[in-house]
């Protein structure tokens, strides 16, 4: 583990991580216990990485818990879900505390349930003062929501004569999005060894770097962060240039 970390070049940190955190039921039904189970266990891979994140100095992590399609599992699943939204958050406000970090939250929070919402209000307003990172969680989220609504933004920014329409650019949907006031992901990571994005960051993606882990989330620990960084590090990133353009020093 400690050889991973000194692999990490603290100069070229990914500004912002996303985490899609998959493979919680997976995980417990091949231990023969309920999906919930999985849930419960996730709590220590949420520990391990918003630590791990905190502790290497990334300015903002976005961990991807409940998307707008969540809704569709199971009643008790949902609530399970909920429920321990409420739990971590209490649970986990010393550590939080500890490391300087600051809640918040995307996605639309109104429909979640009043004692959940009333946490995180909590939360956000215990960690007010963090001077540390970013823990964004992204609850009821969906990227398409995301942008729907930005849209929408927009549109009754135009009827109320606020907004020319030939002023929408892309910076202009962006500084509407839930993201407005963060960088782009640099770093998605997914667990559990599945391959897509499921409705996350669907527009601040544009130039992530994908890493995929096959570890299930409850599994997953500071060393598998580690070893996502040190793989990102070693990525071309050329946004549309050349890799000769990239190696020149002034990148005409
Ligand atoms: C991720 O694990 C947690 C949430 C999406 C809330 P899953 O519950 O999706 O686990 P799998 O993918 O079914 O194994
Ligand atoms: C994505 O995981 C959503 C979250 C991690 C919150 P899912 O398990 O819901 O995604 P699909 O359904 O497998 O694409
Ligand atoms: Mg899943």
């Amino acid at each position: 583990m400690q050889e991973l970390k000194e692999h990490i070049d603290k100069q070229r940190l990914p500004h912002h991580v996303g985490v899609i955190m998959d493979g919680n039921g997976r995980w417990a039904q091949g231990k023969g216990k309920p999906r919930v189970f999985g849930h419960h266990s996730a709590v220590e891979a949420v520990r391990a990485t918003v630590e791990a994140c905190a502790e290497l100095g990334v300015g903002y992590l976005t961990l991807y818990a409940f998307s707008t399609e969540n809704w569709s599992r199971p009643e008790m699943e949902v609530g399970a879900l909920m429920q321990l939204l409420v739990d971590t958050i209490g649970n986990e406000m010393k550590m939080m505390l500890d490391n300087g970090i600051r809640l918040a939250t995307i996605g639309d929070t109104s429909g979640l349930p009043e004692a959940t919402q009333q946490a995180l209000r909590f939360g956000i307003e215990q960690t007010a003062n963090g001077h540390g990172m970013t823990l964004i969680l992204a609850l009821n989220y969906s990227g398409k929501w995301d942008v729907a609504r930005a849209a929408r933004q927009l549109a009754l920014e135009v009827s109320a004569g606020r907004l020319d329409p030939a002023a929408i650019d892309e910076g202009a949907l962006s500084n509407r999005l839930s993201t407005h006031a963060y960088p782009d992901p640099e770093l998605i990571i997914r667990t559990s060894g599945e391959h897509r994005l499921s409705n996350f960051f669907l527009w601040q993606a544009a130039y992530a770097e994908f890493y995929f882990s096959p570890v299930f989330w409850p599994e997953f620990r500071k060393p598998d962060l580690y070893a996502a960084i040190v793989d990102f590090q070693q990525r071309e990133r050329r946004f549309g240039r050349t890799s000769e353009q990239l190696k020149q020093p002034t990148n005409p």
